[in-house]
């Protein structure tokens, strides 16, 4: 490893990746180091829906922000594939969000009216409707909203697309490199301590998941993010379930290729605990069964977690340190982490450039100046 780069990013997740990618791409010296492998994390372990329209409710920043990241993929899965061969697996037959009470069903119609204000595509099937198109789902649903323009992708081939296009225009990545501590002088940063010794560098990028408040820590910053752990399991079929992803409260199931299937999660709050239980295996299996009956014949693959970094407000953290400059934070993506990667990589390269100014609803100065240490 080089003692000086322009950047150093500390977090091989996709958002590391992403942010490396862009200012890699745009002509920065940049490493990335990374504690355990690239995409060990939550970023291996999502499911890769693109739920603009079906996670995000509010007509608030981030809706826009990840309407803007979801309208990125096909180019990028494009760019990507041109250059490193890396197949990202987007796919777009459309998400359907259940409805099981009438309650739920008129939530959805509200949530209809509003997204298209807003110019996004969404309506109303009646179970029937739904039936014509994905013959396998419970006849016992009321209805579901679809958004056509939800689509997925495969989270963990897109961190490492990100990644080797990220080394392709001369980015450095170490793996299995944990990152002690952060080199701060005279309110700015200037490199970080791993076990190897000091690396230093102009701009420094936490982007540690829900690991990121340990480091920031050192800054007299309380990062409000919490770890919120996620449990998921695939299943394999020969036939054709659904095409679309079904998703409910308490349980989504996205079609992937060769006939697997992911059924997620779980949402257990407060704990870095990466165990798999039988207890949320086996809730995600019987609301699975009751969205998609013919789940019940396929054959179990893997079970595995993640843990998501949920921000106190909802809004990930975005952009410079309030009182270190050259320190980026880039964390809080909660479930939405693989649709947002885009953006989020573009967003932190146009901060670093001058091209933004600053990051709007998505500043580190909102945190809570009765959280500062
Ligand atoms: P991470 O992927 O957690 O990466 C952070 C990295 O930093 C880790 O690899 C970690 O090892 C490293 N690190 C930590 N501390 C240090 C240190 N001191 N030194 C060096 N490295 C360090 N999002 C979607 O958009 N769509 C989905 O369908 C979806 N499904 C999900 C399903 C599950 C079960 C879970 C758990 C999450 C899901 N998410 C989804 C959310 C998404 O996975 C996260 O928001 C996203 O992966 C966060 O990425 P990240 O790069 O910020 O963090
Ligand atoms: N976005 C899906 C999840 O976090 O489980």
């Amino acid at each position: 490893m080089k003692k000086i780069y322009d950047v150093i990013v500390v977090g091989g997740g996709i958002n590391g990746c992403s942010i490396a990618y862009q200012l890699a791409k745009r002509g920065r010296s940049v490493a990335v180091l990374e504690k355990g492998r690239l995409a060990g994390k939550a970023s291996g372990a999502a499911a890769g829906m693109l739920g603009a329209q079906t996670e995000l409710t509010d007509d608030g920043p981030l809706f826009q922000f990840a309407r803007k990241s979801r309208a990125m993929f096909p180019d990028l899965a494009r760019e990507l594939e041109d250059l490193t061969g890396v197949h990202i697996g987007l796919q777009n037959r459309g998400m359907y969000r259940v409805a099981a009470t009438e309650k739920e069903a008129l939530g959805l119609k509200t949530l209809i009216e509003f997204q298209t204000k807003s110019g996004a595509i969404a309506k109303w099937l009646t179970i029937q409707e739904l039936m014509e198109r994905e013959p396998k789902v419970s006849s016992s649903l009321l209805g579901v909203m679809f958004i056509p323009d939800d689509g997925h992708v495969d989270a963990r081939e897109l961190t490492i697309a990100f990644a080797k296009a990220a080394r392709m225009n001369g980015a450095e990545f170490y793996e299995f490199t944990s990152v002690n501590d952060l080199i701060l002088e005279k309110e700015k940063a200037h490199g970080i301590q791993t076990d190897l010794g000091p690396v230093y560098a102009e701009s420094v990028v936490i982007a540690t998941g829900a690991w990121s408040p340990f480091l920031i820590k050192k800054t007299g910053l309380t990062l409000p993010i919490s770890p919120v752990k996620g449990e998921c399991l695939s299943v394999l079929t020969n036939k054709q379930l659904i095409s679309g992803t079904v998703f409910s409260h308490g349980c989504y199931i996205v079609p992937k290729k060769s006939g697997r299937l992911i059924i997620g999660a779980t949402v257990k709050p407060d704990t870095f605990d990466e165990r798999v239980t039988l207890d949320g295996i086996s809730t995600l299996m019987e609301k699975a069964k009751h969205l998609v009956p013919g789940i019940a014949e396929c054959e179990l693959e893997h079970a595995w977690t993640g843990i998501r970094p949920l921000s106190e407000d909802g809004l990930p953290f975005l952009g410079e340190h309030p009182s270190y400059r050259n320190l980026y934070i880039a964390a809080g993506h909660f479930r939405n982490g693989i649709l947002l990667s885009p953006a989020t990589g573009e967003l932190i390269a146009d901060l670093m450039d001058g091209k933004t100014k600053d990051s709007g609803p998505f500043q580190l100065s909102r945190i809570n100046i009765s959280v500062r240490a």
